[in-house]
Formats: C-alpha cells, sequence, structure tokens
C-alpha cells in the first residue's frame, strides 16, 4: 500500500500542473486521485466510441457505456478528435493504478478538450472506469477537463441477500446487481439455503424443492414461532419458492456482465431445518425437536451434500464456495450414536472437533474439484480446515485469528456489518430485528485499522454487508435495508481511508438514494433522516450524577453482557440511543426487575425522579408493569412517593417511555423499584434522573 502511494503521489504532483484544486464531489466509491480544471469537454456531437475488447468483454464494456447518457458512435479505430476511448493497456503503461496491489481492478481516466481515454490492464477496470465516468456525466450533464487514477483497497467488496427467509425473484436479484455495479461492488453473496427454506433446484434430491421450499404460514415470524410446517409445492397457502438452474444460471451470467461474481451458500451442517424435513434420514438417532444440525456420524449425509455441492458448482463458476458452518446448536451429536461412533472412530474429542471433521471432508471434495471453501467464523472451532477462508461475523476476533495463521478473512462483524437492523429512528422505520445502524456508523468501520499488525492486515480480503431476511416479508423492505448502507459497504471496500469523510459521503450517498427513488427503487431517503435519539446526543445533569447506586437483588443482578458500565451506569450522565446493545443501556434478566438504592450522600430537596425503559418485543425487551419510587432521610424509614401501573402491550415497534414522580421532598437515599411483566424477557433502563 505504502508504495503505491507514493507512486501515486510523485504521479499526481505532475499531473496537478492546469488544474484547479477544487474537487467535485461526484464519485462513489471516493477515487483514489482526482483532479479537475476548468474547461469542459465539447459533446455538441457524439464521440467516437473506441472499445479495445473483444467477445463477451466488448458487449459488456459497449452496454456499459451506453448506459453514461453520453452521445456516442461506435468507430473502428481510435478517433484523434472527440473520442471516448477504453484502452487495454501493459501494466507499464498505467503505473499509476493497482496492480503495485496485485488487485487488477483499478483504472486511469483522462478528460480533455479533445475527448476521454479510460485505461485499464483488465476489462473489469475499464467498467469501473467506465462507472465513475457515467457520475460524473450524470451529475453534471457536462465533462469538465480532469484526471483520476483510481484502485480498489480490497478485492472482495460484497453483499449478502438472504432468500431463504423470504424467497426473492431472479429480477429482484438482478436489480440489485445493478445497484451494486455502479459502486464498483464485486461479490455476491446469496444466502441459499437455512431452515425458512430451500431455494436451489437439485436433480438429485427433488424434495429439497418440491416439499423444503414451501411453507405456510408466509411470514417468518409466524412460521418460526409456530408450527415450522413445510408443506408440498402447490398444495393451498404453500408460500416459498425457488431458483431453478436456469434462473441460477442467468444471474450467475448477468452478474458477469457486470464483473460481479456470485457465491453460493449450501449451509452446513447447522441451519439445516429444511433438509432434515425433506430427508428426515438424516437426522441423528437421538434428534431434540426443533435442531436443524445434519447427521455427522452418517455417511448419508456426506453421500448428499457432496453431491448437493458437485451440482452447485456446475451452476457457479466461483472459485468460493460458502459452506456455511454457522450456529450449528450441536445438541444431538453427544447423544446420537452414529456421531458417537464416528468421533470414536476418527479419534474427535468434542463435538466442535466433528465439526470440523466434516468442513475438513467438505472442503477435500471441493478442492479436488478446483474451488475452495469460505464459512463463517465457527468453522474455527475444532481446528480450521487448511485452505478455508473465514468470514467474521460474531465481531473480528475470528477474523483476526484466521489472518494471523494464514488464511484468508471477509470481515463482517455484526456491529457494523449486520444490516438487518433498523437505520434511522425505530419508531419511523418497518419493523425488524432490532437495534440501531445507521449509515454513518456502517461507514465508520475500517477492516483492517491502522491498530492490525500488517501480518495479519495482508490476509484481509475485504468487507461484505449482510442483510438477513427475518423480518423483511415485502422487495421494497428489502431495498429499504439495502440501500444506502451497503453504497458505505463499497466505499470501505473501494476507497483509501485517507479520503474518508462522512459529510462528503453522505451528500454523494443522497444524491445516488434520489436517483434510485427516480428509477423506482425503494432506498431509504436519506435526506429524512431522523438520527440518534435526542436523549443520548449530550450527557444530561442532574443530583445523582455520580452518587453510589446499590443493587437490590444480587442474585437478579444486571444481566453480565448488558452490563453497560456496570455500577455506575445509571448515574453517568450518559442517556442511551436507540438500541440497547450501546452500552449504555442496563438489561435485567431476574425476575426481581430493577431494584436500586441510589445514595445521594446528604440529604437533598427533590422535585423530579425519572427513569425511560424501552420495549422491543422481537428480542424480548418489555416495558415494566409497575414502578415504584421511594424516598428516604435515614436510610430506614421510606416514604412512597409514587407507584404507577402500567398495561404492557405487545406491539411491533420499538418505544420509549419515562416512569417518574414530580413534586417536592428532602430526601437522602431513592429506591426505583421497576416490576417485570407477565412477559419474560429484558428490562432495560439507561439513567435514573433526580432533579
Ligand atoms: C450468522 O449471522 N449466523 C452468520
Ligand atoms: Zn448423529
Amino acid at each position: 500500500m505504502k508504495t503505491k502511494h507514493l507512486l501515486l503521489s510523485l504521479i499526481s504532483a505532475v499531473l496537478v500542473v492546469g488544474y484547479s484544486s477544487a474537487q467535485p464531489n461526484t464519485i462513489t466509491p471516493a477515487p483514489l486521485i482526482s483532479q479537475w480544471g476548468e474547461q469542459t469537454v465539447e459533446l455538441s456531437k457524439p464521440l467516437s466510441l473506441y472499445i479495445a475488447a473483444e467477445g463477451e468483454d466488448f458487449s459488456r464494456l459497449d452496454a456499459a457505456v451506453r448506459q453514461t447518457g453520453i452521445n456516442l458512435k461506435s468507430v473502428k479505430r481510435p478517433a484523434r478528435r472527440n473520442y471516448l476511448n477504453l484502452l487495454i493497456v501493459d501494466k507499464s503503461e498505467v503505473a499509476t493504478i493497482a496492480d503495485a496491489e496485485g488487485i487488477a481492478e483499478g483504472y486511469v481516466m483522462d478528460i480533455t478538450t479533445e475527448g476521454v481515454t479510460i485505461k485499464a490492464t483488465t476489462p473489469a477496470g475499464l467498467y469501473y472506469g467506465v462507472q465513475s465516468l457515467r457520475q460524473i456525466y450524470h451529475k453534471h450533464h457536462a465533462l469538465t477537463v480532469g484526471h483520476i487514477s483510481d484502485a480498489p483497497r480490497f478485492e472482495y467488496r460484497g453483499v449478502l441477500i438472504d432468500i431463504s427467509r423470504h424467497f426473492r425473484t431472479k429480477e429482484f436479484i438482478m436489480r440489485q446487481i445493478d445497484a451494486m455495479a455502479e459502486v464498483k461492488m464485486n461479490r455476491l453473496h446469496l444466502h441459499l439455503t437455512d431452515a425458512a427454506g430451500w431455494r436451489i433446484e437439485v436433480d438429485s434430491y427433488p424434495r429439497l424443492t418440491s416439499y423444503a421450499a414451501w411453507r405456510t404460514p408466509h411470514t417468518w415470524k409466524e412460521w418460526w414461532y409456530g408450527e415450522r410446517r413445510y408443506v408440498e409445492e402447490g398444495s393451498e397457502g404453500a408460500y416459498g419458492g425457488y431458483l431453478t438452474k436456469e434462473e441460477a444460471r442467468e444471474i450467475v451470467e448477468y452478474a458477469a456482465s457486470k464483473y460481479i461474481t456470485i457465491i453460493p451458500e449450501i449451509e452446513m451442517p447447522g441451519h439445516s431445518d429444511e433438509v432434515l424435513a425433506a430427508y428426515p434420514e438424516l437426522r441423528c438417532t437421538q434428534q431434540p425437536e426443533r435442531q436443524g444440525d445434519l447427521c455427522i456420524g452418517k455417511e448419508e449425509t456426506f453421500e448428499m451434500m457432496q453431491a448437493i455441492l458437485d451440482e452447485i458448482i456446475e451452476i457457479f463458476p466461483s472459485e468460493y464456495i460458502h459452506i456455511g458452518g454457522d450456529e450449528a446448536t450441536k445438541s444431538s451429536w453427544a447423544e446420537c450414536e452414529e456421531c458417537q461412533r464416528r468421533m470414536r472412530e476418527e479419534g474427535l474429542e468434542s463435538v466442535d472437533e466433528l465439526q470440523s471433521y466434516m468442513i475438513h471432508r467438505i472442503e477435500e471434495h471441493l478442492n479436488a474439484r478446483g474451488r475452495q471453501i469460505i464459512g463463517w467464523d465457527e468453522i474455527l472451532e475444532g481446528g480450521l480446515a487448511p485452505n478455508a477462508t473465514v468470514m467474521s461475523w460474531r465481531g473480528e476476533e475470528g477474523g483476526r485469528a484466521a489472518a494471523a495463521t494464514g488464511h484468508k478473512v471477509v470481515m463482517s462483524p455484526h456491529g457494523y456489518c449486520y444490516i438487518d437492523a433498523p437505520q434511522d429512528a425505530p419508531y419511523s422505520q418497518p419493523e425488524s430485528i432490532g437495534g440501531y445502524l445507521p449509515l454513518e456508523k456502517v461507514y465508520s468501520y475500517d477492516p483492517t485499522p491502522e491498530s492490525m499488525e500488517a501480518s495479519v492486515a495482508q490476509y484481509i480480503m475485504g468487507v461484505q454487508a449482510n442483510l438477513w431476511a427475518e423480518f423483511i416479508v415485502t422487495d421494497s423492505h428489502y431495498e429499504h435495508m439495502l440501500w444506502p448502507r451497503a453504497i458505505a459497504i463499497a466505499e470501505i471496500g473501494w476507497s483509501d481511508p485517507k479520503h474518508k469523510d462522512y459529510s462528503l459521503f453522505r451528500e454523494r450517498a443522497i444524491a445516488i438514494v434520489d436517483d434510485m427513488l427516480e428509477r423506482g427503487y425503494t432506498p431509504f431517503d436519506l435526506k429524512n433522516e431522523i438520527g440518534n435519539r435526542p436523549e443520548s446526543l449530550s450527557p444530561v445533569s442532574h443530583l445523582a450524577i455520580g452518587k453510589p447506586v446499590s443493587y437490590l437483588y444480587p442474585s437478579f443482578y444486571y444481566a453480565p453482557q448488558y452490563a453497560a458500565a456496570g455500577d455506575k451506569t445509571l448515574t453517568d450522565g450518559l442517556r442511551g440511543t436507540w438500541t440497547y446493545a450501546d452500552n449504555r443501556w442496563q438489561g435485567f434478566l431476574g425476575r426481581g426487575g430493577v431494584d436500586v438504592i441510589i445514595d445521594l450522600e446528604e440529604v437533598t430537596h427533590i422535585e423530579s425522579i425519572e427513569a425511560d425503559f424501552m420495549q422491543i418485543c422481537g428480542p424480548g425487551v418489555f416495558m415494566p408493569c409497575r414502578v415504584e419510587i421511594w424516598a428516604s432521610e435515614d436510610g430506614e424509614n421510606y416514604t412512597l412517593l409514587t407507584d404507577i401501573d402500567h398495561e404492557v402491550v405487545v406491539d411491533e415497534l420499538p418505544s420509549f417511555k419515562s416512569f417518574g414522580w414530580h413534586g417536592s421532598t428532602e430526601a437522602r437515599y431513592i429506591r426505583y423499584k421497576a416490576h417485570r411483566s407477565k412477559y419474560s424477557g429484558f428490562l432495560f433502563v439507561d439513567e435514573i434522573i433526580v432533579k
């Protein structure tokens, strides 16, 4: 990276002559170097278009360049005036671009009064140059003299689309491919299989699509919390679907025409409830109800998975095949006679090693067919397969550990890359899985921060946004969740961190969103963003700041994973954001609810005591059903200030509510007690504000 930058800065020092320093904020992802002059290119006549590519690449580039909107006429040889030339050149001619990094997707574009030249060493590089040209022309309907030298930071810039939880059609997927290509993304990971439905035709196991692809009722929520029934294709009320091989091939070809690779995911051994529903003979011998792990003891499991993968690799030419590997419960394996026999015979000491045994075998099978496996970070448990690439989702630790041992990694930590959380004030957004992940937070992610050792960073291939669809029933909701946050991932994946500037990015993202809206997409309308919970934006000052809090039910203390700032949380002046996972909200799971005493350390005149609670029913967070507030001067004799009853009603959207007392009293000790309702789950409170 350093070498490249040195080279680029030398070259840019030369090129800057004759250009003004003003940089139009036009191209997304932000390019490595762009310099602009004052003059414009004469466009009253068509530009002569020459493309130095053949066959498929010629047609792909020709189609892309015609989408710029620039008036063009094709010519057989590069013209001398009024031209648009796309040239494949030798590395030595474009020392500015990223081949120094081994990523052959860079390009150099010169816009002069004579015409436009885009040079690259590969057709993909030319394609990205054309995308930049399209953005410039689209914004200004003119071309200003300029120079761009550009190349991606990472080779892998991806999105995961989940078509298992709710099926999406070929047409829908292609629309997202269009939008991805425009921001220079190059991998689409299709989550094709999961409990909620199998979504790809497999000839050797036809019940995967005639049965495991259909369910009732249609929303994931009702299905998952109900009976989890699968039904025969074509039966009454059957909801679901699958991609035929023919459709999947069309998607692959369409994506390739935009230099995007489709990575198919076939989940194993967990998340396989639908496989077991269709082929129950692959269950463990003593399998508990509602458990979706394949039996690793049975040879039939390997026969089936390998046969499926053989069909998958015929459809998807991708080097990488995603084999899942996440969240196996591993609960049946310890009891299953056949799994136990396998463990004895193979000398496996734990169920983690049993999973690892399966992943190793699957890797061997795919490697022998020229493919590589990629899997979720759980595949590290029990020993990583020798050539496996890891997709790090539970955080970055798995990714770092894999990279430290020389395995390639795609970073997709849920705190930044799980775009199934709402992106704005939750009350303004459709129902979702909960949390809060605004564009700015996604944009703040850095897969290889300065603090990461170079020996680790060299194995980080890139970054991916994951859009799980449990709560996303409609296509329009899906697009709303995907855009514009996927654009932030595109920019993280492409642009040099030295150009990272959220306000400039946001301006460009708004322009892209507006353009998408005009074209009939349904992105989140960024210009109307409400933003974070106003209370969280600055600390609140009150009488109890820094005062000690004692928790009256030590055995029902706050939950360790939602401790926030521990005993200091409720009097630290910091109010919570829209999500309880922000280390500001404190979570209580015990039967005792919240029961705390604040010691103001001296008798104080008090006029109000209040605390906010949040409710988000999906993950089991509820309002209290009753709040009592007591006060005392001596810590022995308490007076009840208020006793509030609250009817807890299950609803779809998150809500926030204050429970408090207003009046006038003298007290040193305050007891705040919030009772849990009949719904089991969490109480979350951020601050007890005393004034
Ligand atoms: C995952 O979110 N279970 C990969
Ligand atoms: Zn078993």
